[in-house]
């Protein structure tokens, strides 16, 4: 049995996206400058681009509740069970650095403002950072599995 339609085309979406976002926050966001003249832009992106993924996530939940899909057990179903987790935990940790340091006004709203100087002291960066190295862990661990035979690829294409 295949994963219905709807979830193989928003899994493998996401997949593609979810790589380049957590490279992106690690070598390029974190490693930009508060007063870097691109930081703005490149803030609405990351943050538009994972709202938009988590969106995705969920609405492949809400699928995944109502239509028949494959079963899984063992180490697959935790590191899957461990994957929503952390991807609904991403924009958890991400609003809480928006919220508490009023991010929204600043890249959204371009009040004129500026980014604090260390980004890595707004409350949430430390978790943000601790979520997305978890859920770099568990995507490798996931790939690793998924190759390990032919009939789990082919549920999900
Ligand atoms: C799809 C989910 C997301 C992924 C995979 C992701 C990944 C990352 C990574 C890897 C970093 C660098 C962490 C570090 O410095 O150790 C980062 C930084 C950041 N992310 Fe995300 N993120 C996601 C969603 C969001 C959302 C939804 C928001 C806000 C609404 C957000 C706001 C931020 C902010 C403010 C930073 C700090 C940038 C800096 O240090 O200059 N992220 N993200
Ligand atoms: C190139 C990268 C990826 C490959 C090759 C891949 C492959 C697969 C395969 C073959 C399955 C079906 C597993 C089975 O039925 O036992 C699956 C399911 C799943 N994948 Fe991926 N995946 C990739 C990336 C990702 C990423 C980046 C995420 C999330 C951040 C993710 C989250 C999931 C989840 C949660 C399931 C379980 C679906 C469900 O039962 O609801 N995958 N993946």
């Amino acid at each position: 049995m295949r994963y219905p339609l709807a979830m193989r085309l928003i899994h493998w979406f996401t997949a593609i996206m979810f790589i380049p976002m957590l490279a992106g926050g690690y070598f390029w966001l974190r490693t930009m400058a508060s007063s870097d003249p691109f930081k703005l832009d490149a803030l609405m992106y990351h943050m538009a681009i994972g709202v938009f993924l988590v969106t995705l996530t969920l609405i492949r939940l809400v699928v995944r509740l109502r239509v028949a899909h494959p079963e899984n057990t063992g180490l697959a179903l935790w590191v899957h069970r461990a994957l929503y987790a952390c991807v609904f935990l991403m924009p958890v940790s991400g609003f809480t650095m928006v919220f508490s340091a009023r991010l929204n006004d600043i890249v959204f709203a371009r009040n004129g403002a500026p980014l604090p100087e260390d980004m890595s002291m707004i409350t949430g960066h430390f978790w943000h950072g601790a979520t997305a190295l978890t859920l770099t862990v568990l995507i490798a661990l996931h790939i690793a599995g998924a190759f390990k035979d032919r009939v789990t690829i082919r549920r999900m294409i």
